[in-house]
């Protein structure tokens, strides 16, 4: 399976600083097309950036960080899956801890944005992933489940979904897991998967969490372990590329 590199870039940066991010990732992925045997790229720019990234896409997809559950209509600050497909988005990240922990979103919402975005041909990127306070408590497996279990929609399969596994304690802290702790919660989610889908085995699941170039190597050699989703790391084309490299 060829590794997803993801890019996340959250709420940063201006029009001319997203324009020159992707010129800089495409100019590198250029100059080593190989690469595209390994990896495919996504990146995920926030709303009022995707329209100037796109003309820029050639080797890259890109996504949004969010969509409405709701189809078109008067619901003020939102963006729907149909606006996200328009615009040329192939992905969306859905349920980010930072949306479950800042914007309240449960695991039922995440499953309607979820159905919405795959009825416009959208391919999910749903995040799960416990907390500092349940990992300590050894709940990690039961709240992961119970995630996968009530965010993911009805018709999950290996071409619209993708599952991202980020411990909530390693995103942006710099603390990562260890590569025995993504070893033994992506084996979890795979036995997950493969007790409810048929294609259960060929779902992507990513692994997220202060990923960098310097640790993406040990990450990518766990069992499992199909792509990361990088926030931090993803706003400087070096260290992005650097992480596919140890794809
Ligand atoms: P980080 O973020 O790489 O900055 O830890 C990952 C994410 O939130 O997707």
């Amino acid at each position: 399976m060829k590794k997803l590199i993801a890019g996340n870039w959250k709420m940063n940066g201006n029009a001319a600083e997203a324009a020159a991010l992707i010129e800089a990732v495409e100019g590198r992925i250029a100059k080593d097309m190989d690469i595209l045997d390994k990896c495919d790229f996504v990146v995920c720019p926030p709303f009022v950036h995707l329209g100037l990234v796109k003309p820029k896409l050639e080797n890259v997809s890109m996504g949004g960080q969010n969509c409405s559950q709701r189809g078109n209509g008067a619901f003020t600050g939102d963006i729907s899956a149909a606006m996200l497909k328009d615009i040329g988005a192939r992905y969306v990240i859905l349920g980010h801890s930072e949306r479950r922990q800042y914007h309240k979103e449960k695991d039922e919402t995440i499953a309607l944005k979820a159905q919405a975005a795959n009825a416009e041909g959208l391919i999910t990127i749903i995040c799960v992933g416990e907390t500092e306070e349940e990992r300590e408590a050894g709940k990690q497996n039961e709240i992961v489940a119970a995630q996968l279990e009530k965010s993911l929609p009805d018709g999950v399969s290996e071409e619209n979904t993708v599952i991202a596994y980020e411990p909530v304690w390693a995103i942006g802290t710099g603390k990562t897991a260890t590569p025995d702790d993504i070893r033994a919660m992506h084996e979890f989610i795979r036995g997950n998967l493969m007790a409810k889908y048929d294609d259960g085995e060929k779902i992507r699941i990513l692994y997220g969490g202060s990923v960098k170039p310097s640790n993406a190597g040990e990450i990518f050699a766990v069992p499992h372990v199909n792509g990361a989703l990088i926030g931090g790391a993803s706003l400087k084309a070096d260290d992005f590329m650097g992480i596919a490299a140890a794809a």
